[in-house]
């Protein structure tokens, strides 16, 4: 079962003239039956949102691991890209909206595959960090979970994410933001920044904490999980 569980089945697909993968991810429950395969388009372009990187697979075992939280919940995923985390909510009973860059029609194009091919229908949203408009707005839920797969990755971009963030968290009681990224060297201006738009970090975990051995083995570098809510 382990080899099962690291093993990300690959299928080349030209139909659309693109070098097209289908990677499989498979969630199980320690010492149950449960069994969830998600199937993810890839597309082998210079695209950061075209590929499954490994914080999207930590936050999808995370949403998984959560899923009675995840249950009915409304969910919002930023810089989704091939959105693993939004569519295991999805399929855990959420609510979901898959958003990303407004000018990268081709990961919406490859996140619609994704979503055809688990059978989940989210609704999908251009939302570029730090510029909304009066679609932005409906966004804003309380009580809502929105998740972001190394999105922390450009210290240029992080203002403009946390400003995204905390648009969308304040005054919204009991929201969420669970992000999962990388340790490297902008670490501590996020929590500058994180201060800057009022916003704290209230859960910090290793993704050694939580993640099965099978899929810990697979990573390279080390991830970390934070949940951060408004100040306010
Ligand atoms: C490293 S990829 C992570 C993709 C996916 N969450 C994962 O972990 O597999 C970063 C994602 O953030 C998106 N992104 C980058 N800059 C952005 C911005 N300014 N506004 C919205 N999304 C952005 C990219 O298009 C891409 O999908």
């Amino acid at each position: 079962m382990a080899e099962k569980m690291t093993k990300r089945a690959k299928r080349r697909d030209r139909e659309d003239g693109l070098m097209r993968t289908v990677s499989q991810h498979h969630f199980q429950h320690a010492g149950s039956s449960q069994l969830l395969t998600i199937s993810c388009s890839e597309v082998m372009q210079e695209e950061y949102g075209l590929y499954v990187w490994p914080c999207s697979i930590v936050l999808a075992e995370y949403v998984w691991q959560n899923r009675l939280r995840f249950a009915g919940a409304r969910v919002v995923e930023l810089g989704a890209g091939t959105a693993l985390p939004g569519i295991v909510a999805a399929k855990v009973g959420a609510i979901v909206v898959l958003t990303d860059r407004e000018d990268q029609p081709q990961v919406f194009e490859n996140m619609q595959k994704t979503c055809d091919l688990n059978q989940v229908s989210c609704e999908m949203q251009g939302l570029t960090w730090g510029q909304w408009n009066e679609k932005s707005f409906a966004l804003r839920h309380p009580a809502q979970i929105v998740l972001g797969a190394d999105v922390l990755y450009a210290s240029k971009d992080f203002d403009d994410l946390l400003a995204t963030v905390k648009f969308l968290l304040q005054g919204m009681p009991d929201s969420v933001f669970i992000t999962t990224y990388q340790p490297r060297s902008g670490h501590r201006s996020i929590e500058y920044l994180m201060a800057k738009w009022g916003l704290q970090c209230t859960q910090l975990l290793d993704a050694a904490d939580f993640l099965p051995a099978s899929k810990l083995s697979a990573l390279s570098n080390s991830v970390e999980l934070i949940e951060i809510r408004s100040q306010d």
